[in-house]
């Protein structure tokens, strides 16, 4: 996400606005941002797919040198043996590893400090992160904090990071795409509060994606995590610096997960649907690494600190309200996309505009509804309304450059809608 270059637009950030000047404000980021993404080049990771990835990623660590690498993971994805493939495999070339387990989802400083002290104390000098968007953030702070000999509460901002430790990925859910990004969000031990740091140096070198590292993931995070790619992709291709770059990885990650997601939540053995969905995650994190996303995840961040849901299911209950939202201004978009990926089928060839969009936002329902997504927002309470429009909005306003701006009243409306239809399904 290419967040914080407006943050040198702060000066344009009074702290009340009124919604013409929340929109002057925002527009007018949205035009520094869409400038710089057309300048800036993100690098990207060498991608290996397949069964035999995880291997081939060890072997380029291995021909780049690596002499001691840390393995980043958590106690689950140990005790349940993941790290297994990899560590017998560096032990037949004679590699020299030290594992560390101890990341915690949202992970804190005190979290990836821990990681770092492993990481020194035992000369490591690359870094593989074996996990989710959790393992794999912290990694990356690990990785330039070594690296840099700087402290990781030093390195959230934007380009802080001078140098990195070689850093490898192996995601075990297809999900976040931060294998992809070049982002990592930490919070704060005490006030839980969460900082970002943006650097293209800690996009990782290389990534695997392994169908049988993702095979026991739950059906339910299957679900979740599935979501989370669809909206990074539905929300990089409604941004307004999409470009036809991130337009392709958008589009393909769409494509992918309509047609795999369904296969994988069904059946998690299915490692054809099980690396669809890796690739689908993948190219969802390079679409929205540069063309930002949107009041979904906004929105779905600020459900997540208020009521603790998962990060995928939260962006899963918002996303067919923020599409129904966009449907008039990105009704053309919508149907674009609908027509590129396929949801369209060959029956309807000649579906207009406004069917094709209204097409893809049904189905895009469907899809949610077929893997069973809980739609329930446990202690939702209208009191909190207004202080969750609010920070979803600033969010939007600090952050993406999306197709429609909407009114705190107009958030709080939705999220009306979201209780309303959390409380039909409680009773
Ligand atoms: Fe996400």
């Amino acid at each position: 996400m290419l967040a914080q270059p407006l943050s040198a637009l702060k000066k344009l950030s009074p702290s009340t606005l009124s919604h013409a000047s929340y929109l002057a404000v925002a527009k007018t980021r949205a035009k520094a941002l869409q400038a710089i993404s057309l300048v800036v080049t993100v690098p990207r990771p060498q991608l290996f797919i397949g069964e035999q990835s995880c291997y081939e990623l060890c072997d380029m660590m291995i021909h780049e040198g690596a002499t001691k690498v840390l393995i980043v993971t958590d106690t689950v994805l140990n005790q349940l043996g993941i790290p297994d493939k990899i560590t017998r495999y560096l032990e037949q070339n004679n590699i020299a590893y030290h594992l560390f387990d101890g990341i915690t989802p949202d992970p804190t400083f005190s979290v990836v400090e821990a990681g770092l002290k492993h990481s020194v104390d035992n000369h490591c000098d690359a870094i593989l992160a074996l996990g989710g968007g959790s393992v794999i953030d912290a990694s990356k702070i690990i990785a330039i904090s070594q690296a840099t000999g700087r402290k990781p509460k030093k390195l959230m901002g934007v380009l802080k990071a001078s140098k990195c430790m070689p850093l490898y990925c192996i995601p075990t859910t297809a999900g976040t795409g931060s294998e992809a990004t070049l982002g990592a969000v930490i919070s704060d031990d005490k006030t839980h509060q969460k900082s970002l740091s943006i650097d293209p140096r800690m996009v990782p070198l290389a990534s695997a994606v392994d169908p049988t590292i993702m095979q026991g993931m739950p059906a339910h995070i299957t679900a979740d995590t599935g979501i989370d790619v669809l909206t990074h992709a539905l929300e990089a291709w409604m941004s307004v610096t999409a470009t036809s770059e991130t337009d392709y990885y958008a589009a393909s990650a769409t494509r992918l997960v309509m047609q795999y997601l369904p296969k994988a939540y069904a059946n998690g053995d299915d490692l054809k649907a099980r690396e669809q969905m890796g690739i689908a995650a993948h190219y969802g994190g390079i679409a929205f690494n540069k063309a930002g996303l949107g009041y979904v995840h906004a929105i779905a961040h600020q459900l997540g600190a208020h009521y603790g849901i998962p990060h995928g299911r939260a962006n899963a209950i918002v996303l067919p309200y923020i599409l129904d939202a966009n449907r008039n201004v990105s009704k053309d978009r919508l149907a674009a996309l609908a027509r590129k990926t396929g949801v369209v089928d060959s029956d309807q060839p000649q579906a207009n505009d406004d069917e094709a969009a209204d097409y893809l936002i049904a189905q895009v329902r469907h899809l949610i509804a077929d893997v069973n997504i809980d739609a329930r927002v446990k202690d939702i309470n209208p009191a909190d309304f207004k202080k969750i429009a609010k920070g979803a909005a600033k969010e939007v306003r600090d952050t993406y450059t999306v197709p429609r701006y909407l009114t705190t009243a107009q958030i709080v409306a939705i999220l009306h809608k979201i209780k309303a239809a959390s409380d039909a399904l409680s009773t």
